[in-house]
């Protein structure tokens, strides 16, 4: 595989930490990989993927970048914080519904950053946001600006590598410790995390099991998503493997009431983590991963999993403006 050229930005390597209570309860071997501590502005799974994005639009000689995503987005968080730090502008496209809240979390964060907000409704995120970036793109064009469109997530051909450099990480490390994880699981929220551990899985002949738990959508809209964002990787990285959309290995039925809307369950399940492992889980995508983990390890679905690695992809942000509900 071709890597492109990338930036330096996130705290890597990441730990790994077991968890002890969980895999006797459990009776099997579950690890984390702390990603929620890439960093601390930038922190979670964004980052990986924005060393290679962002390269690519200092590269161009951009001077701004444009990226959308929901109220507390963290990707859009992470965006706007390396962006500042590389001295370009972000202009954050974010889909809300009603009024706009007392800032908190990602938004407050945003704000502090001095990030442009641009705000649309879920409708026009879901139909026409695409669209929406180019205009603004247009518009900064016209005032003598440069900007570069990132997608949703970072979730495209280059922003995948950010996880494909990841498993050869987890593969270093898993020497180090003198220990192989047959299993890696992730949220799955926009799809580049799993591309990327996916792909480098099927190249490396590892043979894991790479299982992802969709925080949105469907497991079959993500298996065509993840296929036409992994043809971008490859083409890319100038490499060729084939790969059926059925390999990819999405559990749906932890969705829950809706993306980022949290069940009374989901909050018990991340106060009995935090209190049985020190370890906080966000509400919407870590929480609901674990969650799920947890409920299929239970109905016997993992029976050929020792070692799980679970990766923590951040979000501790989001904890924040739930406090009500907890
Ligand atoms: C904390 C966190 N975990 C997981 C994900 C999902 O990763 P991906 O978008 O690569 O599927 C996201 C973003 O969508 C996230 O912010």
């Amino acid at each position: 595989m071709h890597l492109p050229p990338h930036l330096s930005l996130a705290n890597t390597p990441t730990r790994i930490e077991q968890l002890p209570r969980l895999s006797a309860e459990l009776g099997v071997n579950m690890y984390v990989k702390r990603d929620d501590q890439t960093g601390s502005e930038i922190s979670g799974n964004k980052i990986r993927k924005l060393e290679f994005v962002l390269k690519d639009t200092i590269d161009k000689g951009c001077d701004m970048v444009i990226t959308c995503g929901g109220l507390q987005s963290n990707h859009a968080r992470s965006t706007a914080a390396a962006a500042v730090r590389l001295g370009l502008s972000p202009v954050l496209l974010l889909k809300t519904s009603g009024a706009l809240p007392v800032p908190d979390g990602n938004y407050l964060i945003n704000q502090l950053l001095g990030a442009e907000f641009r705000y649309i409704s879920e409708e026009e995120y879901r139909n026409r946001r695409g669209e929406i970036m180019e205009e603004i793109k247009n518009e900064m064009a016209a005032k003598g600006r440069k900007a570069y469109i990132i997608p949703e997530g970072a979730s495209d051909g280059l922003g995948c590598f950010g996880y494909y450099n990841c498993f050869h990480e987890i593969a270093a490390q898993e020497k180090q410790l003198g220990l192989t994880f047959d299993t890696i699981v992730t949220a799955v929220g926009s799809g580049g995390t799993y591309g990327g551990l996916f792909i480098a899985n099927k190249l490396t002949g590892a043979g894991k099991r790479i299982a992802g738990f969709n925080v949105c959508d469907t497991a079959a809209e993500f298996q065509e998503r993840i296929t036409a964002e992994l043809h971008e990787m490859l083409a890319i990285g100038r490499t060729q493997i084939a790969f059926t959309p059925g390999e990819i290995d999405i559990i749906d039925g932890y969705v829950g009431i809706g993306y980022a809307q949290s069940r009374k369950e989901e909050l018990d399940f991340i106060a009995k983590i935090a209190r049985t492992e020190g370890l906080i889980l966000d509400p919407v995508y870590t929480g609901k991963a674990m969650y799920g983990l947890y409920h299929e390890i239970r109905k016997d679905t993992f029976r050929e999993s020792q070692h799980i690695l679970f990766i923590h992809t951040g979000g501790l942000p989001g904890l924040f403006p739930k406090r009500e509900q907890f």
